[in-house]
C-alpha cells in the first residue's frame, strides 16, 4: 500500500479487540520510530511512556475522561509527556546534546520568557504525535489520538515530575464492530481547494 493510500485509511480507532496482542516487533519499532521523530534544534524534549502493564493501563484509563474504554481495551498506550522542570531538562541538554545544539538552546532559553518556552518545548512533542500515528498504521495497527486525559493524575500515576504528560496514544487492532472504522465512517475533512493554496 503506497503512502496516500495508508493516510486515507488511518482513522481514529474508537473500539478496540482486546483479545488481539501487538507482536513485540512492531512495538520496538514503533519506540525506534518515536526516538527518530524530527524537532526544532534537534532538542527533542520528549519522553514516550509505553504502558502494557494491564494494572497501571487500567489506573491510567481511570483518568481518561470519555476515553477510559480505548484505554482499557488497546493493548498499548503511548503517553507523551514534555520536559517541565527546564533546570532538570538543562542537565539532559548539556549532557545529552551536541555542543552545537546545546549552545543554540541556551541562547534560545536565555531569551525567551519561561511560558514561552515550554509552549515551544510541547510542540516538539506534537510532531512525534504525527509519526506515531503514521507509523501505527503502517505497522498494520490501529491507534487513537488522546489529549482527552487528566494529565495531573497521569503524571501522579506514572511518578512524573520532571516531564509533563500532554497527551496520549492507544495503539492496538480495532474491533470489528468500532463505528468509527473507515468502511463505516468515511474520512471527513475540509476540501482540498480551501486548504492547500498553490502558487
Ligand atoms: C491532538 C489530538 C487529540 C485528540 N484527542 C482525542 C480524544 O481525546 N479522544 C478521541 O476519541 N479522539 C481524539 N482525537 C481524534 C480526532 O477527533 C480525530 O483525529 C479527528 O476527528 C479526525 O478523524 P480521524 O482521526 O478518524 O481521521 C484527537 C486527535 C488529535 C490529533
Amino acid at each position: 500500500m503506497d503512502i496516500l493510500e495508508l493516510i486515507q485509511k488511518r482513522y481514529t480507532a474508537k473500539k478496540y479487540n482486546s483479545d488481539k496482542a501487538i507482536p513485540q516487533e512492531k512495538i520496538d519499532a514503533l519506540k525506534e520510530i518515536l526516538r527518530l521523530t524530527p524537532s526544532s534544534i534537534n532538542i527533542q524534549p520528549w519522553k514516550f511512556t509505553f504502558v502494557q502493564d494491564p494494572e497501571m493501563k487500567t489506573k491510567l484509563a481511570s483518568v481518561s475522561k470519555h476515553n477510559t474504554e480505548k484505554v482499557n481495551q488497546a493493548k498499548l498506550l503511548i503517553v507523551f509527556s514534555v520536559a517541565d522542570d527546564l533546570d532538570a531538562f538543562q542537565k539532559v541538554v548539556d549532557n545529552e546534546l551536541p555542543e552545537a545544539r546545546r549552545d543554540w538552546y541556551n541562547q534560545i532559553r536565555a531569551s525567551t520568557p519561561e511560558a514561552d518556552l515550554k509552549v515551544w518545548l510541547a510542540k516538539q512533542v506534537y510532531i512525534a504525535l504525527g509519526v506515531g500515528l503514521t507509523a501505527s498504521v503502517a505497522l498494520g495497527l490501529d491507534s487513537s489520538p488522546m489529549e482527552g486525559i487528566e494529565a495531573d493524575k497521569y503524571a501522579a500515576i506514572l511518578n512524573m515530575t520532571a516531564y509533563k504528560p500532554l497527551f496520549a496514544m492507544a495503539v492496538g487492532y480495532a474491533s470489528e464492530d468500532d463505528f468509527n472504522r473507515i468502511e463505516v465512517m468515511p474520512k471527513s475533512r475540509r476540501s482540498l481547494e480551501n486548504v492547500i493554496e498553490s502558487i
